[in-house]
């Protein structure tokens, strides 16, 4: 049985499908479950957590980004001690460092090193920035023909698709050959956040215009759309730490992994072309 948390996320969602159109046997785990064979827990709660972790032979542990990250992480890793996984794949992010200077990095830093020193047999998965990331502004995109940002100016990202991350993930979660490697994962080219925004303009037939706006102006627009505090700061951190040329990365590992190479850009943008099209 495989333990899957964040089962209905970007990352949780396609490697769930792809396990199971294999005949795999998944447990997906989240707090609102979609599908007759996922359990609903709160990673917050240890009991709920051991539960729905009980027979697992392998755990992708996927956890969100609220406030209490860290002890959801650490709930995930002491059940997973429980139930004696051949591997534990953890979803991480490209500029883990347990002493970061923004939060996403931070977090995924010491939750990584929480990992390593609980003995548990790990592989870390470390994705670059999100290509779907861009669907959080499927509406201002719809109805306003803008997508916004703060602070990237104009440095480049190896966006990369989280369909790849999860094929990346259904190899990790069904064989002993990754335990104990940290994989970077990217997409196989090198944009600005504008080329994207028209790459996708030229996938919807329109022409979207691109705003990078300062930190202050951000936050506010965040905190109005009912973002909370502590999720706009970690917002705004990433994409200071992408401004400044972070996420400037581009590897081979999911093809490498995979043995196809990673979608573009381009190809994301043609395949949600529909969801960023105004509806008649
Ligand atoms: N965005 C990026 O570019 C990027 C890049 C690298 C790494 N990451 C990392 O990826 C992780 C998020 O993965 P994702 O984007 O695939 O997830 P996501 O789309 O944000 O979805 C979150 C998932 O977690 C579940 N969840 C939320 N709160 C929960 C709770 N308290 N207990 C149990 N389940 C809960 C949600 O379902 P319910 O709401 O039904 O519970 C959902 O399945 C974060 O750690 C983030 O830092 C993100």
């Amino acid at each position: 049985m495989i333990v899957v948390t964040g089962a209905t996320g970007n990352v949780g969602g396609p490697t769930i499908e792809i396990l199971r159109s294999r005949g795999l046997k998944v447990r997906g785990v989240s707090r609102h479950p979609e599908h007759p064979d996922d359990v609903a827990a709160d990673l917050a709660d240890l009991d709920a957590v051991k539960a729905a972790l009980a027979g697992a032979t392998a755990v992708f542990s996927i956890v969100p980004a609220e406030p209490n990250q860290l002890d959801m992480e650490k709930n995930v890793i002491e059940a997973a001690k429980v139930a004696g996984p051949q591997v534990v794949a953890r979803l991480s992010s490209l500029g883990a460092n347990p002493e970061g200077e923004d939060s996403v990095s931070r977090v995924h830093g010491q939750a990584e090193k929480l990992l390593e020193e609980s003995g548990l047999p790990y592989t870390h998965v470390r994705g670059n920035y999100f290509m779907q990331m861009f669907l959080t502004q499927v509406d201002t995109v719809v109805n306003q023909g803008l997508f916004a940002t703060c602070c990237v100016g104009s440095a480049q990202v190896g966006f990369v698709d989280t369909r790849d991350i999860a094929e990346v993930a259904a190899k990790v979660l069904t064989s002993t050959d990754y335990v104990g490697k940290t994989l970077k994962l990217t997409g196989p080219e090198l944009l600005t956040f504008a080329e994207c925004v028209a790459k996708l303009g030229t996938a919807v037939g329109k022409d979207l215009k691109f705003y990078d706006m300062n930190s202050d102006d951000y936050r506010n627009i965040l905190i109005g759309a009912g973002v909370s505090e502590y999720l706009a700061g970690h917002i705004i951190g990433l994409y200071q730490r992408v401004g400044a040329g972070g996420s400037a990365v581009i590897t081979d590992e999911v093809a490498m992994v995979t043995g196809t190479p990673a979608r573009s850009f381009g190809t994301f943008a043609a395949d949600y072309a529909d969801r960023f099209k105004l509806k008649n």
